[in-house]
């Protein structure tokens, strides 16, 4: 409009000096940028408001998606680059369907408004413009793939920063006792580095090609001034025309040099998209379950079940049979890396891909929809993990959260953690810090295990759930569970052999296969490997 506006205000005015042009001309400029400011903000704030649903709206699908994804992606994938994904390249791509689209639309519009405006005073002048067309497009294509590749170089070493960042700040003491400091600042100088690189190489293709499209478009003006004002062709305008025509042609620069800059937005944009959407294409856990089942009595039986972590490892679990029957307590013992973990890890179907038939209360665990056989377990991992929250809401976590302070209370008690709990300055609301960082190591398992009795579970998992704690609490733990823990189906992971002595049955792994099964006196006349375990460590409580 702008450019259309010249010329009836040089005709106009200056040369024809109509009264009605003279009147109206400074009212149509005011006219014309009261629309743009009003289009300016309408549009500025509805993109806002598109761009703020795209990041909030992929980010919660993000979020959503990666809670249920199976156990064995979060084995594979860098919690650092997962967490890029959510904080950082979501931004991206909001701003490459936002602020890109919205260059592209406006600027695309205005290129084309302008060009219509030239050809409509001048056709064969401006195919001279229209000429370069071709030529941008090759440089744009090229520098694209430049563009997308550097994103995805940025993004990866932001990955990296996270990652490294993240795991250095929660090892503090490891770093300061093993000299760790140099190596941490080199590690994460190197990453900090390719992160600045990968940017400046962005930098400079945006900074190379820009000025490249702009000055191939002045080329094409140039031909144009010059053939206008050499073949005569100037005669064919009236002043006003060849004014409104010039005010077009350098109003394209603008838009043309926004569209080459926009340019590495859109391809951050793609590239991020590309990750975004290949995450949430990955498949969350199949719940393959149709059987709901209402009175869980805890019966267990592992029918040779076989597992491995990754297609082309070796087996973790080979051909192991065993039968739980429902309140018993079953313990498995056997070295470091045996696979107990990975046993008691199969039966809320954490990993679903193993060999062989699991079954409780004889139905397929497969066969149970997921959040019905979940239900069934109250589960202490062998790694606490406590929430940044008070301690109350630590042992009510989750399906729990209704429950009344007097349950906690009770749960606390059992869990031998009522006391310390007391003296915290706030008692059941004191913070626990980032994964209870405030607390000590058996606190913090004694709270684990307040959530576990809490949960009030038919089947309770119990993987090292006391190895951190003294002899006294645990012996005063065990006699607390054994009360709750009475017609609920227990299995025991302890390296502490006296703990488990109580155990209906004791199973003995060793490189994941049975070795030996029976109770602790059948086990210790057996005078197998149970007997020089239990040997070994009692010699050195002798000792
Ligand atoms: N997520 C995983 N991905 C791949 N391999 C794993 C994974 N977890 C464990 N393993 C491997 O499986 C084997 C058994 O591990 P598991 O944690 O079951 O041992 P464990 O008997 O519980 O040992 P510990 O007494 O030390 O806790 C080990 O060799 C380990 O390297
Ligand atoms: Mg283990």
């Amino acid at each position: 409009m702008f450019a259309g506006y010249i010329k009836p205000l040089l005709d106009g005015t200056f040369m024809d000096k109509d009264p009605d042009i003279i009147r109206w001309a400074p009212f149509a400029l005011l006219f014309i940028f009261l629309l743009r400011g009003i289009s300016g903000f309408i549009s500025g704030y509805y993109l806002s408001l598109v761009g703020r649903y795209v990041v909030t709206t992929i980010r919660r699908q993000l979020f959503h998606h990666l809670l249920c994804l199976p156990l064995s992606y979060y084995d594979k994938n860098n919690s650092g680059q997962l967490i890029t994904l959510l904080i950082f390249q979501v931004e991206q791509l909001a701003e490459a369907a936002t602020k890109g689209l919205k260059v592209l639309v406006q600027d695309i519009s205005t290129v084309i408004g302008l060009l219509a405006l030239m050809l409509y005073y001048s056709w064969e002048l401006t195919l001279v413009v229209l000429l370069t067309g071709p030529i941008i497009a090759v440089i744009i294509s090229f520098v694209s793939k430049r563009f997308r590749r550097f994103s995805r170089q940025i993004q990866a070493s932001v990955g990296d920063v996270t990652q490294i960042s993240s795991e250095a700040l929660a090892a503090p003491r490891e770093i300061r006792i093993f000299e760790g400091i140099d190596d941490e600042k080199k590690r994460f100088n190197v990453v900090n580095e390719r992160n600045r690189r990968s940017f400046m190489k962005r930098v400079v293709t945006e900074l190379l090609s820009m000025p490249l499209v702009h000055f191939i478009v002045a080329i094409a003006l140039a031909i144009i001034i010059y053939i206008a004002t050499h073949d005569g062709l100037i005669n064919q305008f009236t002043p006003g025309t060849f004014m409104s025509y010039m005010s077009a042609m350098m109003l394209l620069l603008d838009p043309v040099k926004r569209l080459t800059q926009i340019n590495s937005t859109l391809q951050s944009g793609i590239a991020a998209g590309e990750n975004i959407f290949s995450l949430l294409d990955n498949e969350t856990e199949k719940d393959t379950g149709t059987q709901q089942l209402k009175q869980v009595k805890g019966d267990i039986e592992f029918k040779q079940v076989a597992f491995r972590y990754d297609e082309s490892g070796s087996d973790t679990l080979k051909s192991v049979s065993f039968k739980v029957k429902a309140g018993q307590k079953i313990a498995f013992v056997g070295q470091s890396g045996s696979g107990k973990t990975t046993l008691v890890n199969l039966l809320p179907r954490f990993y679903n891909y193993y060999k062989g038939e699991l079954l409780l209360d004889g139905v397929a665990i497969t066969d149970i929809k997921l959040d019905n056989l979940r239900q069934q377990f109250s589960y202490v991992g062998q790694d606490i993990t406590l929430f940044n929250d008070s301690v109350g809401n630590n042992i009510a976590y989750g399906k729990m959260r209704h429950a009344s302070k007097e349950a906690i209370k009770q749960a606390a008690i059992a869990a031998h953690a009522f006391a310390f709990i007391e003296a915290l300055p706030h008692g059941f609301d004191t913070l626990v810090g980032e994964n209870g960082t405030l607390l000590s190591g058996g606190q913090k398992q004694r709270i684990a295990i307040a959530r576990a009795i809490l949960a009030d579970a038919p089947i309770l998992i119990l993987d090292e759930a006391t190895s951190a704690l003294d002899t006294q609490s645990e012996k005063a733990i065990q006699s607390a569970l054994s009360v709750l823990l009475k017609g609920r189906t227990t299995f025991m992971i302890a390296h502490r052999l006296s703990t488990i002595e109580s155990a209906d049955q004791i199973i003995v792994l060793e490189q994941g296969e049975i070795v030996e099964r029976g109770t602790h006196q059948a086990l210790l006349a057996k005078e197998g490997a149970y007997a020089k375990l239990h040997r070994l460590q009692f010699d050195r409580l002798d000792s």
